[in-house]
């Protein structure tokens, strides 16, 4: 009998629990990724949430521009990516096949903010366990980034 008082007080203690907290942020499993994006716009959904706020879209393939964000990438982003596989973070070289432009370059610039609040930011940081670093990067360096990616991929580049 006194077990079975237990169990009661119990239960009645978690229901408790979960209704004081208002069941938001009470370590519930993965949220399904509708449920994570319901306080973003449709533009956060889709370009990720950061100081890039305007759809960029790629035009004709600049070289040169290429060639700097390779430079920035080989100084900054290499100790956690490799374009084929996964390290610390996921593979880069199609990341331009899967992602906007303004997303990737958003990911770049605020990344704590991106696995916070962004659905796939939240994925990706639930299957990396570690916070991509904000690495100071600039608005064009982070464009001049995204050109450099899209030299890498081998699938359809989503220009906008
Ligand atoms: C300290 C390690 C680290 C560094 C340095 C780093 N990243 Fe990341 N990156 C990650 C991790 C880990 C993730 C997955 C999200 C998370 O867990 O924070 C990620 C995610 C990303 C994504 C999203 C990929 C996708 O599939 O949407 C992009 C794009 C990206 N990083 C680009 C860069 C670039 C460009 C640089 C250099 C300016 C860089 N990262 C530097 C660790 C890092």
């Amino acid at each position: 009998m006194r077990r079975l008082i237990g169990l009661v007080v119990m239960s009645s203690l978690a229901i408790g629990c979960g209704g004081g907290s208002g069941g938001k942020d009470a370590g519930s499993p993965p949220a399904p990724p509708a449920a994570g994006g319901g306080d973003l716009s449709a533009f956060e959904v889709e370009h990720g949430i950061g100081p890039v706020k305007e759809v960029v879209v790629l035009g004709a393939l600049d070289q040169a521009l290429a060639d700097r964000g390779k430079t920035t990438f080989d100084g900054k982003c290499t100790a956690c990516h490799k374009m084929a596989e996964k390290y610390v973070g996921p593979a880069l070289g199609e990341v331009t096949t899967r992602r906007s432009p303004t997303f990737i370059m958003n990911m770049i610039l605020n990344p704590q903010e991106m696995v916070e609040r962004h659905p796939v930011g939240k994925q990706l940081l639930a299957e990396h366990m570690t916070f991509m670093a904000n690495q100071g990067i600039t608005v064009e360096e982070a464009r001049a980034i995204v050109e450099y990616l899209r030299t890498q991929a081998t699938g359809t580049v989503t220009t906008q």
